[in-house]
């Protein structure tokens, strides 16, 4: 097998808890090179995780580095655009940390780079690989007949994560899109990935904490094509919850993250206990993503994200967030986003 040789750009907290493990455990890659703007930060990790990749300040050694195959960008969303599009003419794969951006146009400009330069784009959904998740996404098709709608809630403290970035980007707008883009985009990527393109959204956005700078609660309804709906509820603070329910024509499935099985009432079971299907867990999720991009680098096929998957949770958040400006209306996701 040969090795990956990763550049890491952004040292901040998802690389330190999630990347820099999970990259050193798994013998399909080989950190070479990490760039932060925080130096010593650099040093400490190397120490944390005895490594001997070389560190810089600017990215861009990174990317003319020619023996780097792929790069990890873990910097705050508003960077992400120029980062992906420069390591795509740098002829580097690309896994780029959620979300990939908060604007359409943006998403757009990376994948036609990705296509010209024919290089693979991942993108950090992590929930895909929860085992439950991937399971319930796979009985959905086979047992649960046409999906009439999902039903999904995320909610999570997210002032209680360690960003390392001096402003933090979950508190402006601008750079990381408030609860919808920056956390919820993770359920809003699930429920797309499941139901497919997306057609109108309706959106209510709110604020648990009336002090906080940037919305901290939304509430979804997504309509897609073929008739399917989605009803979305996302919350930052207070308490936790991740579940998603899918209601089909022959058959109800329940999974929620905290436990490894999927809850399924099929048709015909009337006053019966929902059958338990065990969901097995084959590694971490996010060695799971790892690997996964390492197959789609390896083969040149990359089906876990088509232009289609890329763009429509973005687009999902960016009408969401017009809908909630226009209190109450639907929007329509026109066909010219996937043009
Ligand atoms: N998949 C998940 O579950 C998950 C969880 C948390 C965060 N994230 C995402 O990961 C990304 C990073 O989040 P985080 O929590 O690690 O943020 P963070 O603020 O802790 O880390 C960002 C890092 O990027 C560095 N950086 C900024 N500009 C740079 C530049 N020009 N060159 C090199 N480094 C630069 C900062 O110094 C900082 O260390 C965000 O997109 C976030 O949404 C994903």
């Amino acid at each position: 097998m040969k090795k990956l040789n990763i550049g890491i750009i952004g040292c901040g907290a998802i690389t330190e808890t999630i990347h820099l493990p999970v990259l050193k455990r798994t013998a399909n890659f080989n950190i070479s090179r990490i760039a932060d703007l925080d130096l010593k930060n650099i040093e400490r990790l190397k120490k944390k995780y005895n490594l001997d990749s070389k560190e810089t300040t600017d990215y861009q050694e990174i990317l003319e580095d020619e023996s780097i195959d792929g790069v990890l960008i873990a910097t705050p969303p508003h960077l992400h655009e120029k980062m992906v599009i420069d390591s795509f003419e740098k002829n580097k794969h690309v896994l780029c940390e959620k979300p990939l951006t908060i604007k359409v146009d943006e998403a757009k400009r990376m994948i036609s780079k990705m296509e010209e330069t024919s290089k693979i784009l991942f993108i950090g959904y992590n929930l895909r690989f929860i085992p439950q998740y991937f399971k319930l996404k796979n009985l959905s098709k086979e047992k649960l007949g046409d999906i009439i709608s999902i039903q999904s809630t995320m909610c999570s403290n997210a002032y209680a994560w360690p960003t390392k970035s001096k402003e933090d980007f979950k508190l402006d707008l601008e750079k990381g899109g408030g609860v919808m883009a920056e956390m919820g985009t993770h359920h809003i990527d699930l429920v797309s990935w499941i139901l497919g393109k997306p057609k109108k959204v309706w959106c209510n956005i709110d604020y648990m904490d009336k002090k906080s700078p940037v919305y901290d609660r939304a509430t979804l309804f997504v309509a897609f094509e073929g008739g399917s709906t989605a009803h979305i509820n996302l919350g930052w603070r207070d308490y936790k919850a991740n579940y998603l329910s899918i209601f089909g024509t022959e058959g109800q499935a329940y999974a929620s993250l905290d436990k490894p099985r999927v809850l399924v009432t099929l048709k015909g079971l009337v006053g019966q206990p929902p059958l338990v299907v065990k969901a097995t867990v084959r590694g971490s999720p996010y060695q799971e993503e790892w690997l996964h991009f390492y197959k789609a680098v390896k083969t040149g096929k990359n089906p876990l994200f088509t232009k289609q998957n890329i763009l429509s949770p973005v687009a999902i958040v960016e009408k969401a967030y017009e809908s909630a400006k226009k209190k109450g209306e639907f929007v329509d996701i026109g066909e010219e986003v996937y043009a």
